[in-house]
């Protein structure tokens, strides 16, 4: 039977990658946008209306969707944006959004389809997170707090889930070229001068993270690999450098630490 997938966020970057090659491959790929009317004709999927801010957006989204299909079986969370800056130069209107979207999107849009899937006793939750989800670089300390948000939310949930068929896995990526940078909100700098120096060091060094970006097929194909997955695991990290972030972090936490603030002091 033709697997139906369910995409946040699949105008652009990972999402729009994905969508494109599940629908080529034969699934049944329903994506959303905030604003799918500017994709008519440009995309091969239905897309639908979702503004992950908003309430009534989510709420309409289970009836929008099955009156396309019948059944759902995979949701990925994909829809997000990055705030970058300096946390004590962050307004926090700014930062609240940020959670608003990244974490309170992420809940409301997996509590909408919940149901659905615990009448059917299966389904399969997969959420694009980070690798700042598992590490906290500097210059991201919202958008790392709202993935590590995520993470959390979705570590406790996952057993909560597991009598009902419900399979949940995250994929933390670290830089791929999307839009996620030129759609990033950069938090208000300059209003603390204590900071002027290191602003600019930390603000080089997120450029060179964006710039020096991989190609995103790594993650849409580890993406694909979950959907396929009897038993997927929970937290796939995805990029060239992951592996030794993460060991260092775990096993030599001093020279991790070393390696970021030195990285931050090298920069231009
Ligand atoms: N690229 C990376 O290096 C990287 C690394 C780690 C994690 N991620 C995560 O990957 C996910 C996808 O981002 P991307 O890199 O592919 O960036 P992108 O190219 O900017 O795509 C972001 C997608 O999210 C949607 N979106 C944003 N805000 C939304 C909202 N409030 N409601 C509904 N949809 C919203 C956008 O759709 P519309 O504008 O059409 O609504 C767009 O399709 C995000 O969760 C991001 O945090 C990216």
């Amino acid at each position: 039977m033709t697997m139906t997938v369910l995409i946040t966020g699949a105008s652009s970057g990972f999402g729009l990658m994905l969508a494109n090659r599940l629908h080529t491959q034969g699934f049944n790929v329903i994506g959303t946008s905030r604003n799918p009317e500017k994709y008519t004709g440009k995309v091969p999927f239905k897309l639908l209306r979702l503004d992950i801010d908003d309430d009534a957006s989510i709420k309409a989204l289970p009836d929008e969707l099955f009156r396309h299909v019948k059944q759902l079986d995979v949701l990925v969370n994909n829809a997000g944006y990055m705030v970058t800056g300096l946390a004590e130069e962050t307004p926090l209107d700014v930062a609240r959004k940020q959670f608003e979207t990244n974490f309170w999107g992420t809940v409301k849009v997996t509590n909408s389809i919940l149901p659905h899937f615990r009448r059917q006793r299966s389904g399969k939750i997969i959420t694009v997170s980070s690798i700042v989800a598992l590490i906290g670089p500097p210059n991201l300390s919202f958008y790392s707090a709202s993935k590590h948000a995520v993470e959390g939310y979705f570590k406790s949930l996952r057993f909560e889930l597991n009598p009902f068929n419900i399979k949940v896995s995250m994929v933390e990526p670290v830089w791929f070229k999307t839009n996620l940078g030129a759609n990033a909100v950069k938090a208000a700098s300059g209003t603390i001068s204590d900071y002027d120096t290191y602003r600019r060091k930390a603000d080089a060094e997120t450029k060179k993270g964006i710039d020096d970006a991989e190609s995103p097929d790594a993650v849409v194909k580890k993406i694909a690999e979950l959907i396929a997955a009897k038993d997927p695991k929970f937290s796939n990290p995805v990029g060239k450098m992951t592996g030794m972030f993460l060991f260092l972090q775990n096993y030599a936490p001093r020279m991790f630490e070393g390696s970021i603030l030195k990285s931050v002091a090298n920069a231009a």
